[in-house]
């Protein structure tokens, strides 16, 4: 599988493909879809960063020395076969290169595949925010999860 990473202005070229990866692996969750041009608006900022092949994406966004994910989606066709576990691991291969110390992330408390997955790569919950997604019938609370680098292997 090849991936590509990419910041702007290459990377704003993805923004269609970006908004439907994401309505399609979102719609099960409830959780509102991003809209093209915010994928647009995101992908203009210099500290973006996207890492994508065609059936997932990874959108991540770093100052100084911080990450933070902003969305990961894979395509629910494509789900369960490692697409996501590949982008991180790419990402965080790409670390060192932007001397990240730390990755944080939220994440719905109801998204066990997920957080499964966040686990997996050594991500701890560092707090809960409360009621803190929007569903299309209910508020669901976010955790925090944090990762730290302690070296330039990550
Ligand atoms: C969460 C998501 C990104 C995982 O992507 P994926 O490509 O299916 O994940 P991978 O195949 O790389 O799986 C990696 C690990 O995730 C976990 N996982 C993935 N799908 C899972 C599922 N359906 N149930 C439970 N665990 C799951 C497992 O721990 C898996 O490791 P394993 O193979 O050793 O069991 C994907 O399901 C998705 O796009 N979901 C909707 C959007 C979303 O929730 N994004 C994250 C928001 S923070």
């Amino acid at each position: 599988m090849k991936i590509d990473i990419l910041s702007p202005p290459k990377a704003g070229q993805f923004a269609a493909e970006c908004a439907t990866i994401h309505a399609s692996a979102f719609a099960p969750t409830g959780a509102r879809s991003w809209t093209v041009k915010e994928f647009e608006d995101l992908l203009e900022r210099k500290t973006i960063l996207l890492l994508r092949e065609e059936h997932s994406f990874l959108l991540v966004e770093i100052i100084q020395g911080e990450a933070e994910i902003l969305t990961l989606a894979v395509h629910p066709d494509k789900q369960n076969q490692g697409f996501a576990g590949y982008l991180l691991q790419n990402f965080f291969e790409e670390c060192a290169t932007y001397a990240v110390r730390q990755c944080i992330l939220e994440v719905a408390e109801d998204n066990s595949a997920a957080i499964k997955l966040y686990q997996r790569f050594n991500f701890e919950t560092i707090t809960i925010r409360k009621n803190y997604f929007k569903r299309k019938t209910k508020f669901v609370s976010a955790f925090v999860m944090k990762k730290c680098f302690f070296n330039q292997k990550n």
